[in-house]
This record gives structure tokens, sequence and C-alpha cells, in this order.
């Protein structure tokens, strides 16, 4: 029997600030497959996160298919947009919801995890910011655009670089992107599109050097449409959210027109992170039911006959 069998490795996930995302959705199927997680929390929404686990919030989204819940070893707070200390400005550091909480720099979090328990096995990063989302990109300021590529694409280069040394041989490491990396997705804007586009082009340059110097494996999903707390922050154009107007489009357009499950995305990392991947680096994987194939919307009403194909 050919199956995803995981028991014994351990994997970091960057991204969970609850349970309705793909790094949630992601930890939750590595668990499924027997994976010990470790989770980092973005820092100014560490404490509501861990309080929320504590208070049974997140218990029907825990539930695995034997039986048993979800668990994590340890979570740690991250923030993905700074590498050292030292480059933590000092309105950050003097923050509220900074200010009790130690090392959440990426290079402090790797050191942190090796010292808890050694080298573990993956890296998921689920994470991405952009202050000026809202804007179109002819709209978006130079530090708009910059803390966009900061925080979601530079990110997975500084995560690689702290945890690479640390991961076991076999190690993999994924990120998720999104279609408007190549194609124009009005309204996904802030310097996002860039941000995706450099995480994929990334992801090939990643694949080749950590490969050759730890032998591990670099790739991106590029994932449809999900109602997360981040794509909800994207904004709205009249009366639909943007992610909603994405998630109705797909269903009108794609060639699968079922909706998308997070699970279906936690399941294909599963798989890109284990070893029946281990041919497969630097590719960009399509979960996204098909409709990054797609040239043309045929529910346009320009289309006349071909709307019924
Ligand atoms: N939701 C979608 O439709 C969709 C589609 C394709 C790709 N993605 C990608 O999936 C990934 C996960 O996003 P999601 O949509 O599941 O939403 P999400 O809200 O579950 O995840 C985003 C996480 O990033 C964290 N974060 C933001 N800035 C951070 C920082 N500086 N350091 C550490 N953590 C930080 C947030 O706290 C949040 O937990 C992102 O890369 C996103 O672009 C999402």
């Amino acid at each position: 029997m050919l199956n995803i069998d995981l028991k014994g490795k351990k994997v970091f996930v960057a991204g969970i600030g609850d349970d309705q995302g793909y790094g949630w959705a992601i930890a939750k199927a590595l668990a499924e497959a027997g994976a010990e997680i470790l989770i980092g929390t973005w820092t100014p929404i560490l404490k509501i996160f861990t309080q929320s686990w504590a208070a049974g919030k997140f218990d029907e989204s825990r539930q695995l298919s034997n039986g048993s819940m979800m668990q994590y070893l340890k979570v740690y707070p991250l923030d993905a947009s700074f590498d050292y200390p030292a480059d933590v400005p000092q309105d950050i550091r003097e923050n509220k919801r900074y200010l009790d909480v130690p090392r959440y720099t990426v290079s402090e979090v790797a050191e942190d995890v090796e010292r808890d328990f050694g080298r573990i096995d993956y890296v998921v990063h689920a994470l991405a910011n952009a202050p000026e989302v809202k804007k179109p990109l002819l709209e978006t300021s130079r530090n708009g655009y910059l803390a966009a590529l900061s925080s979601s694409s530079y990110s997975f280069v500084s995560l690689l670089q702290h945890f690479g040394p640390r991961l076991n041989q076999g190690g993999a490491a994924i990120s998720l992107s999104y279609l408007a990396s190549e194609r124009v997705i009005p309204g996904y804007g802030g310097g996002m599109s860039s941000a995706k586009a450099a995480l994929e082009s990334d992801t090939r340059v990643l694949a080749w050097e950590a490969g050759r110097k730890w032998g591990i494996r670099v790739n991106v999903i590029s994932a449809g449409a999900l109602r997360s707390r981040a794509a909800r922050a994207i904004g709205s154009t009249g009366a639909m959210s943007f992610i909603d107007c994405m998630i109705e489009y797909s269903k009108a357009n794609a060639p699968l027109t079922k909706e998308l499950f997070a699970e279906e995305v936690g399941q294909s990392a599963s798989f890109l992170l284990s070893p029946l991947a281990s041919a497969i680096t630097g590719v960009t994987l399509y979960v996204d039911n098909g409709m990054h194939a797609m040239g043309l919307a045929v529910d346009s009403p320009t289309m006349g006959v071909y709307q019924t194909l």
C-alpha cells in the first residue's frame, strides 16, 4: 500500500494564526501523516492564538481521522520580517504586543528550535503581508512595495538560510503562492503580485542552491482562493469581498467547478514534503481546481454560445 508516512518527522510551520488558513490545513494534513508539529505564529497574535487554542476554540478543527486531536510540540513567536534582533526597529520593539515576547526574529527562532528539538525535517512558509494590499500597484508606495516583498518573499529566503543547515538529510521546504504572480488579478495589489512572482522565481534558485548545499528540496504550491483571515483583509469591491469574488469566479470558470478545500492544499503539501516526492524540487505545483490553465472567462457574456461548453 502506498501512503504518506511521516512518523518521526518534525515540521516547522510558519504562519498559523487560527484554524482558517492554509498553514493550519497543512499542519493538520502533516499531523494526519504522523508528523510532529512546531508552529511559528506572528508575534502580535501569539497570545490570542495560544489562548484560543487553550480555550478549546479550535477543538473541532483539531479532530484527526483516527479520533485523536492534532497537537503541537511548541509554538514559537515569529516575525519573519526580521532576521536578527538588531534589525527590529525601536517602535516595534517597544510595541506592547512585542515588548514582553523574546526571540521572534528568524535567526533566533531557528536557534531555539534546534536547542529544543535538534534537527528537524521540513519547513512550511504559509505567511504573507502587504500593508498596501488594497492599493493598485500604480498607487503603491516604495515602502509598501518593499514591505510586501520583505515579509512575503524574503522571509522564505531567510527561513531557508537559517533552517537549511538544521534540516535532516531528505529535508524539504515549501511555500504558498497565488496565480497573481503570473497573470493579472485586479485587486491583488500593494506589491503582492510582485512578491508572489519573486517567491516562485526564488523557489527555483533556492532549489538549486539548497539542493547542492544541503541536499534538501524546495517547492511552491500555487493555491486557489480560500476565505482565510489574510484573504478577507484584501478588501471588497461593492457588495462582495475580493476573496468571495475570486471563489465564485473560479467555480464559474475553472475546469473543476467544485469548491477548493484547504485540506486539498494540505494533502498536496504533505506529498511534496514527503519522500514520495523525493525527485521533485524547484516546481510550482498548482492546486487550484485547474484555474491556472484557463485563458479566458467562460462566464463572460461575450462568450455567447461557448458559455455552455
Ligand atoms: N487565501 C488564499 O486565497 C490564498 C491563495 C493562494 C496563496 N495563499 C497564500 O497562503 C499563505 C497563507 O495565507 P492564508 O491565506 O492561508 O491566510 P492566513 O491568515 O491563515 O495566513 C497568513 C499568516 O501570516 C502571518 N503573518 C503575516 N505577517 C507575518 C510576519 N511578518 N511574520 C510571521 N507571520 C506573519 C499572519 O499572522 C497569518 O497567520 C500566504 O502566503 C498566502 O499568500 C493564500
